[in-house]
């Protein structure tokens, strides 16, 4: 489609005025096509800026998602190799459930806004448009059942490290899997799986992420205030949402190749680096009750080792929950 790529190529001269005969000749089109094309992606909502004998160009400022945006700086082999850039949809996790079945593995929803976000334990993600990105990929990987808990630290190990490679800082990952900087929530993971009854094998996995990039105008809403922050908060330079998502799919297929082949020492340590309360004193609440433990470990199956009484103890994701001291929050 023409427009796509127009899209592509403004994406490409980011901030460098483009002429139309340049783009015309470039994509073999009629400069009527282009100026058809810049049309309907500025009634799409995409900043385009034109100089009249000089060219177009897409804002500086822009941060419009766009599958062309994105494309340019994957460098997977099958990771959102296919995808939809969508600017509503109830749930991009939801959204590939009702797809699983036809789309192939490694393809990705991104999408501007969600108007049923889905969290964990059946609660609701806040996902207002413009502020934040949210994602899911579709996997239908080779796994046995028992790895498939190791998809969610793969993808909290992806998210760390795309923002450290587009957002400049690095966060925080709270056992199990919330990614925190200074005790704020910056993103939220669900894993939903689907397994074949008849073999038991794993049919899909949906990997779904909500990444908080920017205040929403008028601020977080007042229920999250307290407990989520967002990554311009943190980063010293804007985020560009095209960027972030890329890097993410990046490095969550080094972490799927990794599940996969049975490699999961090497994902733990990635992890383990982003872990910052071993040897610390924390408060464990299992079943409502509050009891105070040292951290001491992540053992290779991601659970966690706590000291009470000289007693070394397992403790598994689902079981319980903790709570950090103050001062490494
Ligand atoms: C949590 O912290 O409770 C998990 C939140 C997961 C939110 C993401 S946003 C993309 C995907 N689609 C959803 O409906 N949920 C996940």
């Amino acid at each position: 489609m023409v427009r796509d790529d127009v899209l592509r190529a403004l994406e490409q001269h980011r901030g460098t005025l483009v002429s139309g005969g340049t783009l015309a000749r470039e994509l073999g089109v009629s400069r009527t096509a282009i100026w058809k094309a810049i049309a309907s992606l500025r009634e799409m909502g995409f900043p385009i800026e034109s100089i009249s004998g000089e060219g177009y160009r897409l804002a500086e400022s822009s941060d419009a998602l766009s599958e062309a945006g994105i494309a340019m700086e994957l460098k997977t082999n099958r990771m959102a190799r296919s995808l939809c850039v969508l600017s509503t949809v109830n749930s991009t996790n939801t959204y590939l459930k009702e797809r699983a079945a036809s789309l192939p593995d490694g393809y990705a929803a991104v999408a501007d806004c969600q108007t049923a976000g889905r969290g964990r334990l059946g609660r609701t993600f806040l996902s207002p448009s413009g502020s934040g990105v949210y994602i899911s990929i579709l996997l239908h990987p080779t796994l046995p059942l028992e790895r498939v808990n190791m998809i969610t630290v793969g993808a909290a190990v992806a998210l760390c490290e795309a923002i450290q490679e587009t957002a400049g800082f690095e966060p925080d990952i709270k056992w199990v899997n919330d990614v925190l900087k200074n005790g704020k929530k910056l993103c939220g993971i669900l894993t939903e799986a689907a397994m074949e009854a008849e073999t038991g094998q794993l049919s899909y996995a949906i990997v779904g992420v909500g990444i908080n990039v920017r205040q929403p105008e008028g601020g977080l809403p007042e229920e999250i205030r307290d407990i989520a922050g967002c990554l311009e908060d943190f980063s010293p330079h804007p985020v560009r949402r095209n960027a972030l998502v890329a890097a993410f799919f990046n490095h969550m297929e080094t972490c799927l190749d990794l599940i996969v082949s049975g490699n999961t020492e090497a994902l733990m340590d990635r992890y383990r680096s982003f872990i910052h309360f071993l040897g610390e004193p924390i408060t464990v609440i299992r079943n409502g009750v509050r009891e105070a433990a040292t951290a001491v470990a992540i053992n290779s199956s991601g659970h966690l080792i706590i000291e009470q009484n000289g007693q070394q103890s397992v403790m598994l994701a689902g079981e319980i929950s903790i709570r950090l001291p103050e001062r490494i929050r």
